[in-house]
């Protein structure tokens, strides 16, 4: 068997049976193993290759292992991987000036995963609106859209009003608000009754895990307004939007609004670390004092010397600009599927989704399984909706060899 193995020394069979096996079942991957990747592509341990269309829920928008980002890591690793905030190191500082003017705020505090740093954000903003704003002790509230997804923490998960991550982990944090997202009204009319309480509006910019809902245009501004004029925070989580993946720099960049707080994880390391930064102005950043907030590995420096290549790849191969104009091409191939199968296409840059009508016993699910057999991953999200992101770095012609492949696979479902 391991004769003809091409990358590593297990199977893709033997790979699933062992993490069935002996891992949490805490997902349910569709039925591939990876065992390689480069730039868009993906390959198992037969040696079959695949097209990324997941891009690790947009945390590949470079590409695997980006050969820029992954020279970095190694001259890094051979210097110094982590010192704790015990002490100063000689990467974090410089790397926390970059990130800074890079995404045009005066402080960050950098973190790990996108949960921690919305977590972050959460502690960040009560912590602002007792001291700064003035909200009663233990008062504090912080207003969440519906069908967000910020993560998989208790404190997150208390904001969610997906029943099923929630079923049995509660009790909950309380002093959470929802409201209908894309809905400014909604959001005007909780300010209006218990903005002195409020301290921060969290939104997704586009809703990635809710199935690529994108806003109304004017959505974002108008919700910053009505938080500026409350004296509330406007908090973005551009986790999964940010970094270039919707065709500009951050999807807030559409509407040319400002977050006071926005929340970057993902594609900060271009899939290489968990590597996550919460930034904002001086203003908000110093309520957080020493010993208060925290994490062993947060701003480790070989997240620095990862994080910053990473950037500038984004930056040096205008990524941003490439994802704009290939997320075009995208939507126009998909409207040439001749499918009544499909009811909606939707999506801005790279970031798209097919929703589908599931009918004939076939749910997303089944077609991702069929793309699968025909060289293309992509994973769907509740029954009807497949998301759409490949790697930022994918070049025009394997943009349409895997829209081809789409098109053959849907059409054929009622051949
Ligand atoms: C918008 C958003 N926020 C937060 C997260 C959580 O990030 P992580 O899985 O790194 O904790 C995700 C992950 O999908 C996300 O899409």
């Amino acid at each position: 068997m391991k004769d003809e193995l091409k990358y590593g020394t297990v199977s893709s069979e033997q790979a699933m049976e062992l993490e069935s096996g002996y891992g949490a079942h805490n997902y349910h991957p569709l039925p591939v193993v990876i065992a390689k990747g480069e730039g868009p592509f993906v390959w198992d341990p037969e040696g079959n290759r695949y097209f990324d269309f997941l891009s690790a829920y947009s945390a590949v928008n470079q590409g695997h292992c980006h050969p820029y980002i992954v020279d970095a890591l190694y001259k890094q690793a051979k210097e110094l991987t982590l010192t704790s905030r015990a002490f100063y190191n000689n990467k974090l500082g410089e790397f926390e000036k970059f990130i800074t003017e890079y995404f045009g705020f005066e402080m960050v505090l950098m973190m790990n995963t996108g949960a921690e740093g919305v977590e972050t954000a959460m502690k960040l903003t009560r912590k602002w609106g007792y001291e700064k704003k003035g909200i009663p002790e233990n008062k504090a509230k912080i207003v969440f859209c519906e069908n967000n997804f910020h993560g998989r923490t208790i404190a997150i998960i208390s904001a969610s009003n997906d029943e099923s991550c929630r079923e049995n982990f509660g009790p909950f944090l309380s002093n959470i608000e929802r409201v209908p997202y894309d809905d400014a009204d909604a959001l005007e009319k909780i300010l209006e009754e218990q903005g002195e309480e409020i301290c921060a509006f969290f939104v997704e910019p586009i809703q990635g895990e809710a199935g690529v809902h994108v806003p109304k245009d004017g959505y974002l501004k108008k919700c910053h307004d009505l938080c500026k004029k409350h004296n509330v925070l406007f908090v973005a989580d551009e986790i999964q939007t940010g970094i270039a993946r919707t065709g500009k720099l951050s999807a807030c960049d559409y509407e040319g609004v400002k977050p006071d707080v926005m929340i970057l994880g993902k594609a900060l390391s271009g899939g290489v670390l968990p590597v996550s930064a919460v930034l904002s102005s001086k203003e908000i950043m110093l309520v957080i004092k020493p010993g208060q907030h925290g994490s062993t590995y947060g701003g480790f420096p070989l997240a620095c010397a990862v994080a910053k290549a990473a950037l500038e790849v984004v930056r040096d191969e205008n990524l941003a600009e490439k994802s704009f104009k290939l997320g075009e091409i995208v939507r126009k191939e998909l409207h040439n599927i001749n499918s009544d199968r499909i009811t909606t296409i939707r999506g801005k840059g790279l970031l798209n989704a097919i929703v589908i009508e599931p009918r004939d016993g076939l749910q997303a699910w089944d077609i991702c399984v069929k793309l699968k057999e025909h060289g293309v991953l992509c994973k769907p999200t509740h029954g009807h909706i497949i998301r759409l992101a490949p790697p930022l770095v994918i070049k025009e012609d394997e943009l349409m060899e895997a829209l081809g492949i789409m098109k053959k696979v849907i059409e054929g479902l009622d051949k």
